[in-house]
């Protein structure tokens, strides 16, 4: 079956790379932000139960040529829907639409519901509230996708976020730069890794829990368990599975922040996350501690919801870093006050900000 994945935003190239290493299926960009591919129902738990770049998987309907609402409702009614959505779990249109049609995406929205409502004798309820399952509509110019999402809530909300730092990185994001510093790899940990300014910890947490193959959500229940081909039980196989679990000493990974109140946070996240042993954070100032690590990962202070001016710190950081490592990946928001020329750069956003992952090795 055809299946759709969406990512953060920027980070299409390393959803990709993780698809293929947990699925075998061969992904390609669909539009910034979403990828698609071709796999079995088992690539919809696995990804389900263990992608850390990966915010939701999708199956794709249909996929056609539309010029308005009467098209898009025959469209629907044509696509087979009763095989992936059953007539008792209640379920909502989310529409989106890009381009210069005469219909918004509300109009969208019910025209697919209705269609889908008079495809069974039986019809599931509606509920746009808490839907057991959610059918997304997506309209690019002339272009139906109707997809039905396997997630509900997006795998990028983690379950370890004991203290929310007030500028906290996403988990997705945290994750993908730890893979760039591995070198597309997100499971072997070869060499020591260092977050200087970690804040609340999610870059080191990250780090250790791919290490340690603990799969991302293992408390919540997706929204897959409502769809007619799957099972719960085989859905907390995947979840349960730590085949690829690697042995990782606290001093392999290792977080720093100046102030102590983010290293407590942090330190109280690692215990929710269930890395305590693998992981270690410490008090220190980054523009005048020495850096023993091979792989810096490093989510850059944009002052704005932080007292620290890049202007004012990055000369005496990247001074103070000096050139004893392997690889360094940064996210920033001020890209030219970084000295070094990158082998490789994903642009994105850090909040409302214009952001880039620039990765020198
Ligand atoms: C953007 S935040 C990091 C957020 C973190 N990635 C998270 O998810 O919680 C940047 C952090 O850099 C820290 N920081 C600023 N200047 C520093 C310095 N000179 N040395 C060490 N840490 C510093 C701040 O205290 C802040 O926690």
């Amino acid at each position: 079956m055809e299946l759709l994945a969406t990512t953060n935003r920027g980070l299409e190239t390393v959803a990709i790379a993780e698809i293929k290493r947990l699925t075998g299926a061969e992904a390609t960009v669909h539009h910034p932000g979403m990828v698609r591919f071709s796999a079995g129902v088992s690539a919809v738990y696995r990804l389900n139960a263990r992608a850390r770049s990966l915010h939701r998987v999708l199956i794709e309907l249909t996929r056609g040529a539309v010029g308005d609402l009467t098209e898009i409702y025959q469209a629907t009614r044509e696509s087979d829907v009763g095989w992936v959505l059953p007539s008792d779990q209640p379920f909502a249109v989310r529409a989106q639409r890009r381009g210069d049609q005469s219909f918004g995406s509300p109009e969208v929205a019910s025209t697919v519901g209705q269609a889908i409502v008079d495809s069974y004798a039986e019809p599931p309820p509606v509920e746009l509230d808490e839907p057991a399952v959610v059918v997304r509509a997506l309209v690019r110019g002339e272009t139906l996708v109707l997809a039905v999402d396997t997630t509900g809530q997006s795998l990028h909300r983690r379950w370890y976020r004991a203290v929310e730092h007030d500028a906290a990185l996403r988990p997705t994001v945290a994750h993908a730069m730890v893979c760039l510093a591995k070198g597309g790899d997100d499971s072997n940990l070869a060499g020591r890794l260092l977050d200087p300014m970690c804040g609340c910890g999610t870059i080191p947490i990250e780090a250790a829990l791919a290490t340690n193959d603990i799969a991302p959500s293992t408390e919540y229940e997706p929204a897959l368990t409502s769809l007619r081909p799957f099972a719960a039980t085989r859905y907390q196989t995947h979840v349960h599975d730590q085949s690829q679990q690697r042995a990782v000493t606290p001093e392999q990974i290792v977080g720093r922040d100046r102030e102590r109140e983010w290293v407590q946070g942090a330190r109280e996240n690692a215990a929710a996350a269930g890395v305590t042993g693998a992981v270690s954070f410490a008090v220190g100032d980054a523009t005048v501690q020495p850096v023993t690590a091979d792989l810096i990962v490093v989510d850059l202070p944009f002052g704005v919801r932080t007292d620290s001016r890049p202007d004012q710190l990055y000369e005496p950081f990247f001074d103070a870093l000096g050139d004893d490592w392997d690889r360094l990946v940064v996210l920033t928001t001020r890209e030219e006050l970084v000295p070094y020329d990158p082998t490789e750069t994903l642009e994105l956003r850090r909040g409302r900000l214009n952001a880039s992952v620039l990765v020198v090795t």
